[in-house]
């Protein structure tokens, strides 16, 4: 079939399986260049299929030469109706890596559930022994608890007061002023709860008592900090609620992994476009102006740009930088005073008319459309495609 884009808000129904693996591709040619000396060998991620996790599944893969497991949620393709983009990225990763000789096995379902942990644990045992990293790099809306059936709900919201301030419709261009109301107790609770750090140890305490963490086994997540122009609605609402609990769980992680030498870290990262980051309000705009000017001073990153530096100048470097409240910092350019500066100078400038000089809003509709496969350089949208593509390695 023909696939085109088909949007709905934040959301882009379709994606391509030609221009995902064109995509994955890119990624792994990058990494090829840029080989991580003493790397990950046996590597588990958890979100392996985009963003962030996709990228630290090629850096392992293709840095190091890692057997990689990746878990993750992703729609598979029917009849006329594409999968969901990280479906193909999937595919398109096996398949390269399996020519390239490495181990590389997938399971797709809730990451939550007792099931998916157990399945994962039995094929680590089989067929890897043991892992010596762990990378979690989960983005979702919802949680069902596995051990009460509760399902909890995430939502972004400011903590106490409404917040207000200027967002954009990347679609239109339209920039126009949004206020979101204060949560309630719950809300915060039920944002702990999705997004923090009790799945993250339920994984560890799991895999170390069945005793498949190798010694100086290390594991990753991911969080975010940012400006202060969305601390209101990111940092101090309810999302960095939970990154709080999730940075917390980074040290109570260590504690338990004593007797293997086992460390937990969560790196804080760049804002960058994914499916997650676009339904944040204000960020879209934040990020267009930011494009703008890390792309002017030469410091623009993707997610495979940044967990490249992750673990070549961080993690397997021995060098791990951190911060004083000791997370590791790869968004040390996204935060530096000046380019901080430049962008709360543009906000203040920015308006419908404005935004298409200031700012990098095309930068951000290509990476949005990217995500999904389209827009991609070197991709023939007009060639028919099969949307019935397989991962190869899926359990
Ligand atoms: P993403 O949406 O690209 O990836 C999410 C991954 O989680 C996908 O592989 C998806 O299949 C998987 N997933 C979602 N629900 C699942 C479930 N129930 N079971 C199994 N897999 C599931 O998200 P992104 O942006 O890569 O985020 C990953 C982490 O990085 C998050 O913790 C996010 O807060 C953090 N981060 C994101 C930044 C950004 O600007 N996008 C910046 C800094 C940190
Ligand atoms: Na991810």
């Amino acid at each position: 079939m023909i696939i085109e884009p088909r949007t709905r808000g934040f959301i882009c129904l379709t994606s391509h399986p030609t221009g995902c693996a064109q995509n994955v591709q890119n990624q792994i040619d990058y990494i090829r260049q840029r080989p991580t000396e003493n790397g990950p060998k046996n590597v588990l991620v958890i979100g392996a299929s985009t963003g962030f996790g996709l990228a630290s599944r090629i850096t392992s893969a293709y840095g190091s030469k890692a057997s990689t497991i990746g878990v993750f949620f992703e729609k598979p393709p029917t009849k006329g109706r594409p999968a969901s983009p990280g479906w193909y990225n999937s595919a398109a990763f096996e398949k390269q890596a399996h020519k390239d000789g490495l181990y590389a096995k997938s399971i797709n379902g809730d990451a939550f559930s007792n099931e998916i942990k157990t399945q994962t644990l039995e094929l680590i045992k089989e067929d890897l022994g043991k892992i010596d990293m762990l990378i979690y790099s989960l983005a979702s809306p919802v949680r069902t608890h596995p051990d009460t059936g509760e399902r909890f709900k995430s939502v972004l919201k400011p903590i106490g007061d409404t917040f207000t301030n200027n967002t954009v419709d990347f679609h239109t261009g339209e920039v126009k002023e949004i206020s979101i109301e204060p949560s309630s107790d719950d809300d915060i609770e039920n944002t702990i709860a999705v997004m923090g750090g009790e799945d993250w140890q339920m994984w560890i305490d799991l895999l170390k008592s069945e005793n498949v963490l190798a010694e100086d086994f290390k594991t990753v997540a991911y969080s975010y900090i940012g400006p202060s122009l969305t601390e209101a609605v990111y940092r101090k609402g309810t999302i960095g609620a939970a990154k709080d609990d999730l940075e917390a769980t980074a040290f109570k992680i260590t504690d338990s992994l004593k007797e293997i030498n086992g460390k937990g870290y969560v790196s804080v990262n760049k804002a960058l476009v994914t499916q997650a980051s676009s339904a944040i309000p204000v960020i879209p705009l934040y990020i267009s102006l930011l494009y703008k000017v890390m792309k002017e001073e030469g410091l623009h990153e993707g997610c495979i740009e940044q967990i490249e530096r992750l673990f070549n100048e961080r993690l397997y470097a021995e060098d791990l930088q951190l911060d004083d409240a000791g997370r590791i910092r790869i968004d040390d350019w996204e935060m530096r005073d000046d380019i901080q500066a430049k962008v709360l100078k543009l906000w203040q400038e920015a308006t419908t008319e404005t935004l298409p000089n200031i700012g990098d809003l095309e930068g951000y509709k290509n990476d949005f459309f990217n995500l999904f496969g389209f827009n991609v350089d070197g991709v023939n949208y007009d060639k028919d495609v099969d949307e019935i593509v397989a991962i190869p390695g899926l359990q």
